[in-house]
């Protein structure tokens, strides 16, 4: 889209859709510590959308509201009544049985359920995501607790017994691990935060979260939500820069797990702030720069379709995204040819635009970096080979497919995490395969091709580089009962439903010598129903 077309996509004031629009600045105050909300009057932080409306004095960002910046010694009283909460494993939540846990998270995700539309509008408005995708968001979100309560239970059934083993009695049960901090990013600010922070919940765990620095209102109506759901303490949320709250939390030593979705620069910081890191559970989901190899027989159409989306949904924006193509020699000139008129055809708009596939991009300084990305490209002898690429008007960046990509160009190896879509010939497969060996990041990597022999000799070296091989298809997260994880910076432990309750758990028994005693021990414990932990109820 030429740069006049692309300014006019920004609507004026009075021609945002009704239904959709902020119609008040959100000046959200309160924050969640020990099922109490508070009230900050300190500092706050100002929330501008990446919408821009029109002005008389030219395009403006839309202001959305702003949030507390808490300082040490708040976010010092959230750990404490982390902490408490938890009670070194003696308070309530942690004793509770499976059964009375799962009922409060039923209770929760059908409250949640109500918030739909006010979180799906503050959504687009704070990171500029689609209607349909943020709609999407929260859908999966709500599946995903769905889920997770499922396989609570089915993980509940099959500790309900006792084993004997070489004469000694157990049963055997996952555990909680303490006070989780959970911190998720900005592109999935709903979901990727709560498939960390219900498993946690769900297991036990008492939760200090801190929601990402974009996407942060969103969490306002669901405040109330966890006050009314669970016990005081069980749910904290903070809010503020990270060297005033998480630097003290994690320093303080007594956070014992770490969710957090994000770089892994930023992770190294974190965790290397805890004064025992041989204590601190690690959950990470990180850096990635997943390539697409597309070897001479690949189906074309099909692969540019699975290109396009695995490299713009969400402006490029997702961790799984695909940010390198290499594509062999022999089709380099017709995937190209196809590839750009396919992107001529992309909406560029808002969020509510119908179909729309590039929107506004919420990080302060996005254009200009991605600009610079094209710019080193170009002076080292790439072209922006479509029509308008990389063309910007305030938070809005025209893809840009830059081809010839070679490895001296900083978008060879950088994540841009945008719509820059690099292109590399390659003649020889060894090309890609060394890319992904020599890559910091191991996520994920799409081979196109139709040829059985060709992909199986790629994918048995491949699997051992990266945690999923996609063939034909985009990378993705998707399905969430499939394991979501990552090698070198890309990730640290395995997410899906059932994988995030265990790393938010520990195999814990309790074992007897098989002899009467114990055995009528056990009995009456359990047939009296004295402890939730040595119980052999089955959960319907
Ligand atoms: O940003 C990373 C997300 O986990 C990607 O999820 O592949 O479903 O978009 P997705």
């Amino acid at each position: 889209m030429d740069p006049q077309r692309l300014t006019s996509v920004f609507p004026a004031e009075n021609n945002l859709p009704a239904e959709l629009k902020i119609n008040e600045s959100i000046s959200q105050t309160e924050y969640l510590v020990n099922g109490e909300l508070r009230y900050w009057d300190g500092p706050i932080q100002e929330v501008l959308s990446p919408i821009c409306v029109q002005t008389s004095t030219g395009l403006v960002r839309k202001k959305v509201g702003s949030y507390p910046l808490l300082n040490e010694e708040a976010a010092l009283e959230t750990l404490e009544a982390a902490v408490k909460a938890y009670d070194n494993g003696k308070g309530l939540w942690p004793t509770l049985s499976v059964e009375e846990r799962i009922n409060q998270t039923e209770k929760f995700v059908h409250s949640f359920k109500t918030k739909r539309s006010e979180i799906v509008k503050l959504l687009m408005w704070e990171i500029g995501k689609s209607y349909q995708d943020s709609i999407k968001e929260f859908d999966r979100t709500v599946d995903y607790i769905i889920a997770t309560i499922d396989a609570v239970k089915d993980l509940d059934r099959v500790s309900s017994r006792f084993v004997i083993e070489q004469g000694i009695i157990g049963q055997i049960r996952r555990a909680p691990l303490g006070v989780t901090l959970c911190m998720g990013p900005f592109n999935y600010p709903l979901n990727e935060t709560l498939t960390t922070l219900i498993p946690a919940l769900i297991m036990g765990n008492t939760v200090i979260c801190k929601p990402p620095k974009l996407g942060t209102l969103l969490y306002r109506p669901l405040l109330e939500v966890f006050r009314d759901c669970f016990p005081p303490g069980v749910v904290n949320f903070v809010y503020g820069r990270g060297s005033n709250i998480i630097t003290p939390l994690i320093s303080s030593g007594k956070i014992d797990v770490l969710a957090f979705i994000g770089t892994s620069k930023i992770a190294d910081t974190v965790k290397k702030q805890h004064p025992k890191p041989h204590r601190l559970r690690c959950v990470l989901g990180l850096d990635a720069k997943n390539p697409a190899i597309v070897l001479p027989d690949a189906d074309l159409n099909l692969t540019v379709k699975e290109c396009l989306l695995g490299a713009l949904s969400f402006n490029g924006q997702r961790c799984t995204a695909l940010k390198i193509i290499f594509v062999h020699e022999a089709i380099a000139e017709a995937f190209l040819n196809k590839l750009t008129s396919a992107l001529a055809g992309l909406k560029v708009g808002m969020p509510w635009t119908p179909e729309v596939m590039i929107t506004p991009l919420p990080e302060t300084g996005k254009t200009q970096y991605l600009s610079e990305l094209v710019a080193d490209a170009v002076a080292k002898g790439a072209q922006v080979i479509n029509a308008f690429g990389g063309v910007t008007t305030e938070t809005i960046f025209n893809p840009a497919v830059l081809y010839p990509v070679s490895p001296e160009m900083r978008i060879f190896t950088e994540e841009q995490f945008g719509p820059i879509i690099p292109v590399v010939p390659f003649t020889e497969v060894e090309t890609p395969v060394r890319f992904i060996e020599e890559s910091n990041f191991g996520q994920q990597v799409s081979i196109f091709s139709k040829n059985p022999d060709l992909i199986a000799r790629m994918v048995d070296p491949l699997v051992n580089q990266v945690s999923r091989v996609n063939i034909n298809s985009q990378c993705q997260r998707g399905p969430d009962a499939f394991p979501f994880t990552g090698r070198k910076d890309s990730a640290e432990g395995t997410l899906s439903v059932t994988d995030a309750l265990r790393v938010f758990s520990i195999r814990t028994l309790v074992a007897a010598k098989d002899n009467e005693t114990n055995q009528e021990l056990l009995t009456q414990i359990v047939r009296e129903r004295k402890s939730n932990f040595l119980s052999t109820d089955f959960i319907f």
